[in-house]
């Protein structure tokens, strides 16, 4: 297993301000992914979480710092690396099989359309809509979009799949069903995975690592939580370990403390010097509010 097939070193997201200056989102963010590995980005709202995931999938420039997948210093988007969105934004006039071919057509070009058709059923079969290839979006619930989205996705036979709260919008028993089904894929092709969620259960579920940002601007990593269970794993089991419940009360805790420093982020981005001052006058450790305790475990 490579130690880093994943790299992101120093990273910094810096989008112009009406000031002139920059804001800077993400301050000198590291992390390094192990291949196979699924990790769990969680923080509070606007903390920079879909700018690191968007950057990693080569949607978002860089401003400064980079990101290396598999020995290669990423340039842009590239089919290595799939990315599901909470909506699936699939064309309302294409029913699922034409939605999930229109992306195997570009990323396999030369593919003979036997090869192709056969990469677009077997995606979609895998994520459970065997019967239901030739249905337009109006006729499929949101979790049926969603598992399209999730098809077209695993279709283009990512190494890296990168999901932005992609179960935000389900009920709880479809966000359930959809968590096993990516984990199921994920196992099965040994996807390294990043996901980016609010919902702290199924962060500790799905990961093998959670990664804590601290609130922006200059948002990095805070604290890394690793969990320690075998895969594959029994959501029964799982819910009624002790464990769980520690790993919970761990990154609830984490929010907790982060929602008191958020507002006094909010003065320092209103009236920048002055907030500053206010918030450096009641934290202990400075260096916290830049998320420098514990970066360097990541
Ligand atoms: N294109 C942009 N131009 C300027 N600022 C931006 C842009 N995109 C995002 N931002 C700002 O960057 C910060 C981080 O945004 P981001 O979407 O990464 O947050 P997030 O952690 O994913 O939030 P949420 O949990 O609400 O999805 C926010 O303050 C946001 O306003
Ligand atoms: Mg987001």
């Amino acid at each position: 297993m490579s130690q880093r097939y994943v790299e992101i070193s120093n990273l910094v997201k810096a989008y112009p301000n009406p000031f002139g200056d920059d804001f800077r989102v993400v301050e000198g963010l590291n992390l390094n992914m192990f291949q196979g590995e699924f990790v769990s980005l969680i923080g509070h709202s606007g903390c920079g979480k879909s700018t690191v995931l968007t950057m990693l999938a080569g949607l978002n420039e860089i401003s400064e710092g980079g990101i290396i997948v598999d020995n290669k210093e990423i340039d842009g988007p590239g089919p290595d690396r799939a990315v599901v969105f909470q909506a699936p934004c699939l064309m309302p006039w294409m029913n699922a099989f034409d939605n999930v071919m229109l992306g195997v057509k570009n990323v396999y070009p030369h593919a003979t359309p036997e090869e192709r058709k056969q990469i677009v059923e077997y995606s979609l079969a895998r994520v459970g809509l065997k019967d239901s290839m030739k249905k337009f979006p109006r006729e499929l619930s949101g979790g049926m979009q969603q598992r399209v989205g999730i098809a077209r996705a695993i279709a283009l036979k990512p190494k890296v799949l990168l999901l932005d709260e992609p179960f935000g919008r389900l009920d709880s028993l479809t966000r359930m069903e959809l968590q096993d089904v990516i984990l199921d894929i994920v196992a099965q092709e040994k996807l390294t995975s990043m996901i980016v969620t609010h919902d702290v259960d199924e962060a500790v579920f799905m990961s093998d690592r959670v990664i804590m940002m601290t609130n922006g601007p200059l948002a990095r990593i805070g604290e890394v939580m690793n969990i320690h269970w075998e895969r594959p794993r029994d959501r029964e089991e799982i819910f009624a370990d002790p464990k769980f419940f520690e790993y919970r009360e761990h990154l609830l805790s984490f929010l907790e403390q982060r929602a008191h420093l958020k507002s006094d982020f909010h003065d320092f981005e209103d009236n920048r010097q002055h907030g500053k001052d206010n918030l450096l006058s009641f934290v202990k450790n400075p260096m916290e509010l830049y998320g420098a305790e514990n970066s360097h475990k990541a």
